[in-house]
């Protein structure tokens, strides 16, 4: 199949790369900047991304004319920086900012138009339930079949996430008897996921709710556990046997581990705008702000808990973890980084570093911001070990002289 890409940053770029390197695809790409500094940032790109070729062009009509299917992996980004889930004070919802992805259709419907040739144009950027129909949908002509398909991908894994989907979303516009864009999207990934392809296939309005419902579910039951971590510190549960039995014996799905707030700029973000449109259809009960304001409230529970102890130990804060999950480069969203600005906001000092970075020698409260505090790990005497997920509890004991505090999770 001749697949093009427009859009190449760091998620446009890794699917092209996937896609000419395990599917065996010709694929054709495109960006706003040249081919040269495209293949220079490739060399240094910050995840895993396969050796592949790509063919990168600068001429709109050169790629709408080698390509049957144009992937559209422009930014959608948010206008206020501070919504990007690293700030404590409210910020009004707001959607996505749609002008990359406005220019980008209304660019390729110009080419279409004059090749008088017919493509089909599937989104991959995010948007908002609603967008399709308020105008993107617009955009497009009668040589342009558009599809929105996003992808369940996080930044750092995006290679992975991309070859073992748990399914590919298809949502398109079914009219006049036309044959589902379906076929042609499985023939493309099947050489790349293998014989466990799953898509589902539903209209553009569904795809574009069952994404962020997804992203949503996910947050949510992270706040949920975290809550019912104070409840347990409250009634002396341990709060990893709790979601062991949820997980296990009533069988509730995906349990996460009680920690920290959800990270990622992705779900904060996409909760922004799920607030946001909840108001505009006037959704009396908005659990996407609710959820919003618990990230918030968690994190002041954290804060409050360490600047305690360090208040008590005469200790400084040191925050290991800069990363918004373990084994990333990515920063966005990152729990070390809101947990310092709030520690900031509420007067107290603290400093952060990456896990590569951090030496331990020094005595210190240190908060693991990542769920990925080693065990075994020694300390200096006299710190205190301020550990949200547990994750010390493995098994090789406490080190003596050192407090470890692990919340949620009682300990006799
Ligand atoms: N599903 C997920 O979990 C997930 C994860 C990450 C990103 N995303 C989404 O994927 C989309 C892309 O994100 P990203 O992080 O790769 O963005 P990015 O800013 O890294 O890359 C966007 C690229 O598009 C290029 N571009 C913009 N307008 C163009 C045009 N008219 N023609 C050609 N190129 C153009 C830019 O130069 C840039 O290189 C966003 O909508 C984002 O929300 C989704």
């Amino acid at each position: 199949v001749n697949v093009g890409v427009l859009g190449l940053g760091k998620v446009g770029l890794v699917l092209a790369c996937t896609l000419a390197y395990y599917g065996k695809h010709t694929v054709f790409g495109m960006d706003l900047e040249s081919a040269d500094k495209v293949q220079k940032r490739r060399n240094v790109f910050p995840e895993p991304i396969p050796p592949a070729d790509i063919l990168i062009t600068a001429d709109i009509r050169h790629l709408v004319s080698s390509v049957d299917i144009l992937y559209v992996c422009v930014a959608t980004p948010h206008n206020n920086p501070r919504l990007d889930g690293t700030h404590t004070s409210w910020v009004v919802p707001e959607d996505f900012d749609y002008e990359q992805l406005n220019t980008a259709l209304r660019t390729i419907a110009a080419a279409t138009n004059a090749l008088k040739r017919e493509i089909t144009v599937v989104v991959l950027s995010t948007v908002a339930p609603g967008t399709f129909n308020k105008g993107l949908r617009g955009l497009a002509n009668k040589y342009m079949r558009l599809v929105y398909s996003p992808s369940f991908i996080s930044l750092g894994t995006i290679q992975k996430n991309l070859m073992e989907p748990s399914c590919i979303l298809v949502g398109e516009d079914r009219k006049n008897g036309r044959p589902s864009v379906a076929v042609d999207i499985r023939a493309l990934w099947a050489p790349v996921v293998g014989p466990s392809l799953k898509m589902y296939v539903t209209t553009i309005e569904e795809a574009e709710i069952i994404k962020m419902t997804s992203n949503f579910l996910q947050s949510y039951k992270i706040e949920l556990m975290n809550a019912v971590a104070q409840m347990c510190d409250y009634t002396g549960a341990n709060v990893d046997n709790v979601s062991g039995a949820l997980a296990n014996v009533l069988n509730h799905g995906w349990i996460p581990r009680a920690g920290l707030p959800d990270g990622g700029a992705c779900r904060p973000r996409d909760a922004v705008v799920l607030d946001y449109v909840a108001d505009e259809a006037f959704v009396g009960w908005n659990p996407f702000r609710e959820l919003r304001q618990a990230r918030t409230t968690n994190m002041r529970y954290h804060a409050s808990y360490a600047a305690a102890l360090a208040k008590e130990h005469k200790l400084p804060i040191i925050i290991v973890g800069m990363t918004y999950k373990p084994g990333v480069v990515y920063t966005d969203g990152s729990p070390g980084v809101f947990l310092h600005n709030m520690l900031t906001e509420m007067g107290y000092e603290s400093r952060i570093v990456d896990v590569s970075a951090a030496s331990f020698r020094n005595k210190a409260v240190y908060v693991w911001a990542l769920d990925a505090a080693l065990d075994g790990q020694r300390y200096a005497k006299g710190s205190v070990v301020y550990d949200p997920w547990g994750t010390t509890l493995t098994g090789s004991g406490d080190q003596q002289g050192v407090v470890y505090v692990r919340p949620g999770r009682r300990e006799e």
